[in-house]
């Protein structure tokens, strides 16, 4: 497939350009350059017109954007970023016929529930405090109404808490220094993000990926890994890689 990565220089795009690459011809785009790839197209996701020239010639997207953590505070453009910028990219896939659309969502969706719940892919509705969850609320709906509206083929992945393993920091590189349920590495997100790609027969589905012990009473990560056939390479208990 001809596949356009969106957010390809991020702590999950980077490694999932290298993995969707694997079998399909990638475009990369991102804001800013893109480490090791030297035709990666710079464009900011609030330029629609730029996206739908981008999109063109395109089956799929995978969309990782992410505005910078500190922007969504105090009015900032973190959560016109993401809102807006996901509309513009699903309208864009519309206009040009994508056949399937994958985003990278977050438990974030459901940032406003008890903390005993169980997190599983059709809990309703979403609920979000605030702010970064609120963003990505608002992605979802917009996604779950694409396809209700326009039939179009929609994938969400929701990792919660995604650290770079090998080099044990986090989105904002900043060290690792504690372990949870919700813990998984940037690369065992992205191979869920090529799985959701590749899957057959997806409508509308979000898909929990977790990579502890734990998270498999508290989600329903099993699910994802029965119906996407994917796997975390790295498992976490509460003091680290296991
Ligand atoms: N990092 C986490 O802990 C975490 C947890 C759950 C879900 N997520 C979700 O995973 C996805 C990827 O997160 P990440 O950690 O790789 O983030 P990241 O910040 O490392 O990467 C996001 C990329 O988006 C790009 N970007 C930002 N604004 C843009 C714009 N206006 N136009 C084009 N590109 C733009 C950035 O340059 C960056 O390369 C996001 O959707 C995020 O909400 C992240």
């Amino acid at each position: 497939m001809n596949v356009l990565l969106t957010g390809a220089a991020g702590l999950v795009g980077r490694p999932a350009y290298d993995l969707l690459s694997v079998n399909h011809n990638v475009t990369a785009l991102d804001v800013r350059s893109v480490d090791g790839v030297a035709d990666a197209v710079l464009a900011d996701v609030l330029d629609f017109e730029a996206l739908v020239e981008v999109v063109e010639g395109h089956d799929a997207v995978v969309n990782t954007i992410m505005a910078p953590n500190p922007s969504y505070a105090d009015g900032g453009p973190g959560f016109t970023i993401n809102v807006v910028g996901l509309q513009n990219l699903l309208e864009a896939a519309r206009l040009v016929g994508v056949s399937r659309f994958v985003h990278t969502s977050s438990g974030a969706v459901h940032g406003g529930y008890s903390q005993d719940t169980r997190y599983t892919h059709d809990l309703y509705p979403l609920k979000a405090p605030s702010g970064y969850c609120m963003s990505k609320l608002l992605q979802e709906e917009l996604a779950r109404n694409y396809h209700e509206q326009h039939g179009m083929s929609i994938a969400c992945i929701r990792p919660w808490s995604i650290i770079d393993a090998e080099r044990m920091v986090t989105t904002d590189g900043e060290p690792v220094t504690s372990f949870s349920w919700g813990t998984i590495d940037c690369l065992d997100v992205a191979s869920s993000l090529v799985c959701a790609l590749e899957a057959p027969d997806i409508d509308y589905d979000c898909f929990y990926v977790m990579a502890a012990d734990e998270a498999y009473e508290c989600t329903d990560v099993a699910r994802t890994e029965l119906l996407l056939n994917w796997h975390p390479e790295r498992r976490f208990d509460e003091k680290g890689v296991v």
